[in-house]
């Protein structure tokens, strides 16, 4: 299995990380997502983030140019007509994925690899969606994705050996560091993460200290980069509900309840770092 041109379908926070560094990597990149205007911001952030290599002189410019040249923009997805591996990092919805994944079944060369970056649906009922489970793999990439060196590989119910080994293998030239994981709900991370961060929430909730006091209690205390409220907002507060309520479902088991303060300001609409409001204020 040779993969030379991915498509990566979301140009959010995610996905325009995830075309970074595949081009980064030598792929031809297709950046695809609904609007123009969405994939022009994601190419504008990669733009950025170049940028800021070429700055600090771990990059030049000609270096920076034959990267951005390996992205195309697209909002159709019949451009995956000819690529080798999609990556969707689209909404989290179940529905949407599942008809995207039954479009992208139909476009797809027949030998393409289909991959999710689902923090927490089933691969399995994603691949359902699709007459080629065997050829359908998570690939969760962590926040922010140039940084962070994990890739959790989720093998669905018929995720084939040939796929897991070349999605293996790819996201090593992606210089990151592919863990294997079997479908659960929330595979991995998230089943741990954000039972942590739901916590955070009702020990504000319950008065038992201020967020900021939170915060430094686990930063200072257990050397995590970011203090749980923070790592929320930066998150997406309605990503943590919709993780927890995943969790929650598919468990069934209330010690994944979301907590009634994330709710309220998912209500609100206090998303976090993306709304300028979330636990904390941003300017
Ligand atoms: N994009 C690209 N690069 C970024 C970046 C971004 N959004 N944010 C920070 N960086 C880079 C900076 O340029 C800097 O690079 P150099 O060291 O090469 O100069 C480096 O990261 C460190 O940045 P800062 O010095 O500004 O800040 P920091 O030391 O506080 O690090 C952080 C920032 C890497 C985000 C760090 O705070 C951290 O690791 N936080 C926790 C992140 C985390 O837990 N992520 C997982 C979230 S969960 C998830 O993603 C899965 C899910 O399904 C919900």
């Amino acid at each position: 299995m040779i993969i030379q041109k991915v498509m990566v379908i979301g140009a959010g926070q995610m996905g325009s990380g995830i075309a970074q560094v595949c081009a980064q990597a030598g792929y031809e990149v297709v950046l695809n997502d609904l609007k123009d205007e969405f994939v022009d911001r994601g190419l504008h952030v990669i733009r950025k983030n170049l940028s800021r290599q070429v700055e600090k002189e771990r990059m030049t410019v000609e270096e920076m140019n034959t990267v951005l040249d390996r992205l195309t923009a697209s909002t159709e997805l019949t451009d995956a007509k000819d690529v080798d591996l999609v990556i969707e990092a689209a909404i989290e919805n179940m529905e949407i994925k599942a008809k995207l994944f039954a479009q992208l079944d139909e476009i797809a060369p027949r030998e393409a690899i289909l991959a999710s970056n689902t923090s927490s649906l089933p691969i399995t009922e994603i691949a359902a969606a699709t007459k080629r489970p065997e050829k359908v793999i998570g690939m969760h990439f962590m926040n922010p994705v140039p940084v962070m060196k994990l890739v959790e590989i989720i093998r669905g119910l018929a995720t084939s050996d040939e796929v897991y080994q070349a999605i293996e293998d790819m996201t090593k030239t992606l210089k990151k560091v592919p863990v294997e994981v079997n479908d659960f709900p929330g595979f991995v991370s998230n089943r741990i993460l954000m039972p942590m961060i739901n916590e955070a929430i009702y020990t504000l909730y319950e008065g038992v200290a201020t967020k900021e006091a939170i915060d430094d209690v686990m930063k200072l205390g257990m050397n995590h980069p970011m203090g749980p409220l923070t790592l929320a907002d930066f998150i997406g507060l309605d990503t943590c509900l919709y993780i927890m309520e995943t969790l929650h479902e598919g468990f069934g088991d209330t010690k994944y309840r979301p907590c009634p303060l994330l709710r309220k300001y998912v209500k609100a609409g206090w998303l976090g770092k993306k709304t300028g409001r979330g636990f904390y204020q941003y300017s």
